[in-house]
């Protein structure tokens, strides 16, 4: 007898089943079958209520060390649980930053005692493969190259080269150039460099990409944010635009247009949200602090496209949950025997609007409020556990994504 049989509608495999059940044993789920069957504890999905795999999100920014008053590890993961999210990979731009063996391993233990949901971390730019290497026997999922380390980018190339670590990148050059800085970059890495671009939103440089990754074969990964693919500049009222500023910047609707057809088309990989909280003070300010929360609304903003005919859902489900999972080298992104029990349950009848106000992260303010949604978290299990359920449940329990075992 299972520990519980979720029983209702469910997407398995890229596939819509109106009825199915999943049984978990601990942490893991042990069987997945058409109908209902089994026996023993039992949660019946009421009407209107979807079980999907819960999501993978490979670029947050949870602050907290110097930044703990933007957000804390504890907070940003709270978050991430709430939208859906139980695995989260950190990118380094933390105070200080995470440029060391020794960086990588305080941060590690920070997330050991207080992460919500399971986690990765991308360290920043290191100049020594000696320190590459270490990083990569502690965990790290690879190597962030922010816009004012292009310069050396050859560097960071060999280092990437010699010690097996990959790259992601923010490209960006001279005020806000997305498309300089891909064409620099494309031009300068080999067919078996392994190099995943953060945030693309600007069509010429997806353009770009897609005949480089034509030509250059597999190991050119593209991230695409909820706010590139369904927000534009033209389109912001005056709320929101206070608060958008973001880099990359929102684009425009041939833009964001284009992005989205990315997903279908597969030259988008994944959907990440590039949570980046800010004090609302720091967001008004002069300074216009780029970034804003993500992690709350990222799963069922993308949900709601898939719910209003835009996006299938295998394609969805692909770039939020499978591809990411698979990225980190764990088995969750699916409802599969052997894989975690990493599972939402969504409420699909419900008409709701986003209000800011109430997120667990400390960033209390988003360029989509007022937004329409028709799918709402309304219970999120972690490796077997309910971790949120209307509210949270758990203090901690995130594990490293390095502990995590094939079943
Ligand atoms: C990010 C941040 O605030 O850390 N801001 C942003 O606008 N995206 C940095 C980044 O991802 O480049
Ligand atoms: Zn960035
Ligand atoms: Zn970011």
């Amino acid at each position: 007898m299972a520990d519980l049989r979720i029983v209702g509608r469910a997407v398995v495999d890229g596939r819509l089943i109106d009825e199915v059940t999943v049984e978990i044993d601990g942490e893991r789920i042990s069987s997945v079958n058409v109908g209902e069957v089994g026996s023993g504890p039992r949660l019946l999905l009421g009407k209107g209520q979807l079980l999907l795999p819960s999501a993978t999100d490979l670029h947050v920014h949870l602050r907290d060390w110097n930044q703990a008053y933007k957000e804390d590890v504890f907070t940003g993961t709270s978050a991430a649980a709430a939208g859906g999210v139980t695995t989260v990979a950190e990118m380094p731009n933390t105070s200080p930053p995470i440029r060391s063996p020794e960086a990588l391993r305080e941060r590690l233990s920070l997330l050991a005692a207080r992460a919500i949901v399971d986690y990765s971390v991308h360290v920043g730019a290191l100049e020594k493969v000696k320190d590459a290497k270490r990083a990569l026997e502690l965990g790290a999922c690879g190597m962030k190259l922010y816009p004012e380390d292009l310069e050396r980018l050859e560097d960071y190339l060999k280092v990437s080269r010699e010690s097996g670590m990959r790259l992601v990148v923010h490209a960006e050059l001279e005020g806000d150039d997305e498309a300089k800085a891909v064409k620099m970059l494309l031009s300068r890495i080999r067919a078996d460099d392994d190099i995943r671009f953060a945030h693309i939103s600007r069509a010429e440089s997806l353009r770009m990409i897609e005949l480089a990754k034509e030509g250059l074969g597999a190991r050119i990964k593209v991230e695409a944010t909820p706010h590139h693919l369904l927000l534009s500049e033209e389109e912001l009222d005056e709320n929101s635009r206070r608060i958008s500023a973001v880099r990359p910047p929102l684009a425009s609707m041939a833009d964001k247009q284009y992005i989205f057809s990315g997903l279908e088309r597969c030259s988008v990989d994944f959907i990440a949200s590039d949570h980046a909280p800010h004090t609302l003070e720091e967001k008004v300010s002069e300074r216009r602090a780029p970034g804003f929360p993500g992690l709350e609304i990222m799963y069922p903003l993308m949900l709601t496209e898939w719910l209003e005919g835009r996006l299938k859902i295998s394609t969805l489900l692909k770039k939020l949950c499978k591809a990411p999972a698979e990225y980190l080298g764990i088995p969750k992104g699916d409802i599969r025997k052997g894989f975690y029990a990493d599972l939402v349950v969504f409420d699909t009848s419900v008409r709701w609007s986003i209000s800011a106000r109430d997120f667990l992260s400390k960033a209390k303010y988003t360029p989509f409020e007022g937004r329409k949604l028709s799918a709402k978290v309304v219970s999120v299990f972690r490796r077997g556990e309910l971790v949120y359920n209307g509210c949270l449940l758990v203090k901690g329990g995130g594990m490293h994504v390095r502990e995590l075992k094939h079943g």
